[in-house]
C-alpha cells in the first residue's frame, strides 16, 4: 500500500470534516443538519405518527393499516392491519411511468450483457411466480435460492415475494453442507439455482452442490435449474426441472397475493457466536417501509441514477440494496456476476465508465484491495459520472476511506459509511450526503428514528469519547422478527443484556459531536472481508475432521481483510503436525463450510489455553494471533500455559 500522509492520523484523533458539497446538497431529498434534526425530534416525540407517514409515503397499501406500532417487548408489529405486496410496490407501480426504463443492466463476467426493463422484468416475475404456483408452492412457503449474480436471482425473490412464499437466499460461495443445513432449517420445498456461475474465470459449481446436498434435503421437493454455464443441461433425478422449460409455457399475468404487514418475507441465516447460524427473519411490511426511504435518503436516488451496489444478493446488503430498495424507487440497478479484478484490476472502472454509475456502494476490504492495485487501473477510465461513494460491512479506517474520496471519488463525492446488519434489515447509522459533515472513518449520527445509543452493561450512558455497547433502544420497522424456528434465541441473543433492548454485538463510541465510531464486534462473531463468520462456525468444522482433538478460532486484525481467521488446533492421538495436514485441514473447512471459512492460519498445540472452569481463553489467544506474544509457528504448550497461568484471572 502506497504511504500515505493520512496514516499519521489515527481513528481517535481523526480531525478532518468535510461538509457536503453545496450543489449537491441543493438537490438533495434532506438538504441541511437543521432538516435532519428537525426529522429527528419529530420521530423521537410522536414514532406512530413519523412512522405511519412515512409507511404511507413509501409503500402502496392494498387495505391501510390503523396501528402503526404493536410492542410488546421485544416482539413488534409495524403497520398491522395493513396489506401490500412487495412485488407490486417494486415493479406493477412503475409500469405507468417506467415501462421501457432499465431496471436491471446486468454484466455477466465473461462480458455477456443483458438489459431488463421494469416491464420486461415484471414479466419474467410473473411468469416465474405462475411456476412456483404450478410446483405447489403456497403462501408461507418456503423457497431456497442459491444462484449466481445473474438477472433471475433477483426474478427469483421478487416471484417468491409476489406469490407470499418466503425465500431463504443462500450465498453461491457456501458449500453442500452449509446449503442443506439452512435449507432444512428453513423446511425448504423447493430451490431455485442454476448448473454454475463464473467467478474469477472458473464455473461455481452450484449444481454440483445441490445434487450432494439433495439427498440430506428431506424436504426439497423439486429443483429448478438455470442454464447459465453449461452448453446442455444435463438433469440428473426427477426432482430437477430445467427453469427454461419450466417457465417458457406460464401467463405473463400473475395477480399478487395481497398479504399482510406482518407476512414473512425473508429468511436470511447469519453467523453467531454459537455454531448454528441463525435463520434471520424479516417480515413484509416494515422492511419494506425503511428499505424504500433508507435508499432514497442514503443514496440520494434522482430518477435518472444508475446505481450499483456490488454485494452479493447472498448478503443483506444484496436484498436491500441491490434489489428491493432500488426497484422500489424506480431507479436503475446495475449487477455485476463476477470478481472485482477478473479480467484485469480495472473491471470495476470500465463498469462504472461504460454505464456511466453515478453511485457506487461497496465494502472497504474491496476499497483496501484497490489500493494495494495502485492509482493506475481507476485513471484509466473516466469515472466522472460518479456523484456518490457509499462503504458497508465492517469499519473504514480512515486511510482508505480518503483514498475512496479522492481518487475514486476525485474529491467531489460525498462518502457514507453506513452502519447496519443482518438484523436490522436497512441502514441504521449514516450520513445523510446533503446534510451531515462527514468524518474519515465514522458512520456519523443515527438515521431519524432510530435510537442508536452506547450503553454499558448496565445500562448506563457511557460519557462521549468512551467505549461501550451499541443497542437500539427502541424498535424500528425493519427489524427482525424473530430467529426462525428458534423463537427463545431471539429473545437470548438480542434482548437478554439489557431487556427490552436490543443488542447489537458491537462495540462503538461516540466523539464530542455525538458521531459514532464504530469498534467492531465485542462477542464471537468476527468479519472476514466483509463476512460475517462464527468462530464457532469454524471450530465445528475443524473438529468434525477425524484428526482434530480441540479448536479454538480467532480473528487477528488484517491490512486486506480487516480481520483474518487463525486457528488454533490440537490433534488426536496418533497424528502429527505437518503443512500438508494445515492445507488439508484448510480444504475440509472449504467443504464444510465455504472458501470464505477457510482459515488464514493453522497453528498446532499441544493444549488450548483454559480457565479454572475450563473455557477457552481466547483474548488470550487473538494476543497470541496477533504477534503480541508467544509468536512463532507452533504454539507449545509451555508458552501457553505460562501465558494462560499469567492471565488466569483475567479472561
Ligand atoms: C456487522 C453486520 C450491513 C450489511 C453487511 C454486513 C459490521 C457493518 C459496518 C460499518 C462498521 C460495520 C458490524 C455489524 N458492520 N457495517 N459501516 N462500520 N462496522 O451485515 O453480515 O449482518 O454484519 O458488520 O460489526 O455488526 P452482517
Amino acid at each position: 500500500m502506497a504511504a500515505s500522509k493520512h496514516e499519521i492520523h489515527s481513528v481517535l484523533t481523526e480531525a478532518r470534516v468535510f461538509s457536503p458539497p453545496e450543489a449537491f446538497a441543493r438537490r438533495a431529498h434532506i438538504r441541511s443538519m437543521e432538516q435532519y434534526q428537525q426529522l429527528w425530534d419529530e420521530a423521537a416525540k410522536d414514532p406512530d405518527k413519523y412512522w405511519g407517514d412515512r409507511a404511507r409515503e413509501e409503500l402502496y397499501w392494498k387495505a391501510p393499516f390503523q396501528t402503526v406500532l404493536d410492542w410488546k417487548p421485544p416482539h413488534a408489529r409495524w403497520f398491522v392491519e395493513g396489506k401490500t405486496n412487495l412485488a407490486y410496490n417494486c415493479l406493477d407501480r412503475h409500469l405507468a411511468t417506467r415501462k421501457d426504463k432499465p431496471a436491471i443492466l446486468f454484466e455477466g463476467e465473461p462480458g455477456d450483457r443483458r438489459s431488463l426493463t421494469y416491464g420486461e422484468l415484471s414479466t419474467e416475475v410473473n411468469k416465474l411466480a405462475n411456476a412456483l404456483k404450478s410446483l405447489g408452492v403456497r403462501k408461507g412457503d418456503r423457497v431456497g435460492i442459491y444462484l449466481p449474480m445473474v438477472p433471475e436471482a433477483a426474478v427469483a425473490m421478487l416471484a417468491c415475494a409476489r406469490i407470499g412464499a418466503v425465500h431463504s437466499v443462500v450465498f453461491g460461495g457456501f458449500s453442500a453442507e452449509a446449503l442443506h443445513e439452512r435449507m432444512n432449517d428453513a423446511g425448504a420445498k423447493v430451490l431455485l439455482t442454476a448448473d454454475g456461475g463464473w467467478r474469477k474465470g472458473a464455473v461455481v459449481p452450484l449444481l454440483k452442490n445441490v445434487e450432494a446436498a439433495l439427498p440430506h434435503m428431506p424436504t426439497m421437493e423439486k429443483v429448478v435449474v438455470l442454464r447459465r454455464t453449461g452448453s446442455t443441461l444435463e438433469l440428473s433425478g426427477p426432482k430437477l426441472v430445467a427453469w427454461d422449460t419450466l417457465v417458457s409455457g406460464q401467463s405473463a399475468e400473475c395477480e399478487p397475493e395481497w398479504v399482510e404487514s406482518e407476512h414473512p418475507l425473508f429468511i436470511l441465516y447469519t453467523s453467531g457466536s454459537t455454531g448454528k447460524p441463525k435463520g434471520v427473519l424479516h417480515t413484509t411490511g416494515g422492511y419494506a417501509v425503511n428499505t424504500s426511504l433508507t435508499t432514497r435518503w442514503v443514496f440520494d436516488l434522482r430518477e435518472d441514477d444508475v446505481y450499483w451496489c456490488t454485494a452479493d444478493v447472498g448478503w443483506v446488503t444484496g436484498h436491500s440494496y441491490v434489489v428491493y430498495g432500488p426497484l422500489m424507487n424506480g431507479v436503475t440497478t446495475i449487477l455485476y456476476e463476477g470478481a472485482p479484478t477478473q479480467p484485469g484490476p480495472d473491471r470495476f472502472w470500465d463498469i462504472i465508465e461504460r454505464y456511466k454509475a453515478t453511485i457506487l456502494y461497496t465494502a472497504p476490504t474491496a476499497i483496501r484491495a484497490f489500493m494495494r492495485l495502485g492509482e493506475e487501473p481507476v485513471r484509466k477510465h473516466d469515472l466522472s459520472s460518479l456523484r456518490l461513494l457509499g462503504s458497508v460491512g465492517e469499519p473504514i479506517n480512515p486511510e482508505a476511506w480518503m483514498w475512496y474520496r479522492d481518487v475514486i471519488g476525485g474529491g467531489r463525492c460525498p462518502v457514507v459509511d453506513t452502519w447496519w446488519q443482518t438484523e436490522t434489515g436497512c441502514i441504521m447509522v449514516s450520513p445523510l450526503p446533503g446534510a451531515t459533515p462527514t468524518k474519515p472513518g465514522s458512520a456519523t449520527l443515527p438515521l431519524p428514528g432510530i435510537h442508536a445509543e452506547i450503553l454499558d452493561r448496565e445500562g448506563n450512558k457511557v460519557p462521549r469519547g468512551q467505549g461501550g455497547l451499541l443497542f437500539v433502544t427502541r424498535p424500528w420497522p425493519s427489524m427482525l422478527r424473530t430467529v426462525y424456528g428458534d423463537p427463545d434465541r431471539y429473545v437470548r441473543t438480542y434482548f437478554n443484556e439489557l431487556p427490552g433492548m436490543y443488542f447489537t454485538g458491537d462495540g462503538a463510541r461516540t466523539d464530542a459531536d455525538g458521531y459514532f465510531w464504530l469498534m467492531g464486534r465485542v462477542d464471537d462473531v468476527v468479519n472476514v472481508a466483509g463476512h460475517r463468520l462464527g468462530t464457532a462456525e469454524v471450530e465445528s468444522a475443524l473438529v468434525a475432521h477425524e484428526t482434530v482433538a480441540e479448536a479454538a478460532v480467532v480473528g487477528r486484525p488484517d491490512d486486506l481483510k480487516g480481520t483474518a481467521l487463525v486457528a488454533f488446533v490440537t490433534l488426536k492421538q496418533g497424528h502429527t503436525p505437518s503443512d500438508a495436514l494445515k492445507k488439508t485441514l484448510a480444504a475440509h473447512v472449504g467443504r464444510e463450510i465455504g472458501a470464505i471459512a477457510r482459515p488464514d492460519e493453522i497453528r498446532f498445540a499441544e493444549a488450548l489455553p483454559k480457565t479454572r472452569s475450563g473455557k477457552i481463553m481466547r483474548r488470550l489467544l487473538r494476543d497470541v494471533a496477533a504477534g503480541k506474544q508467544a509468536s512463532g509457528d507452533t504454539t507449545t504448550l509451555e508458552d501457553l500455559n505460562v501465558l494462560a497461568a499469567l492471565r488466569q484471572n483475567d479472561d
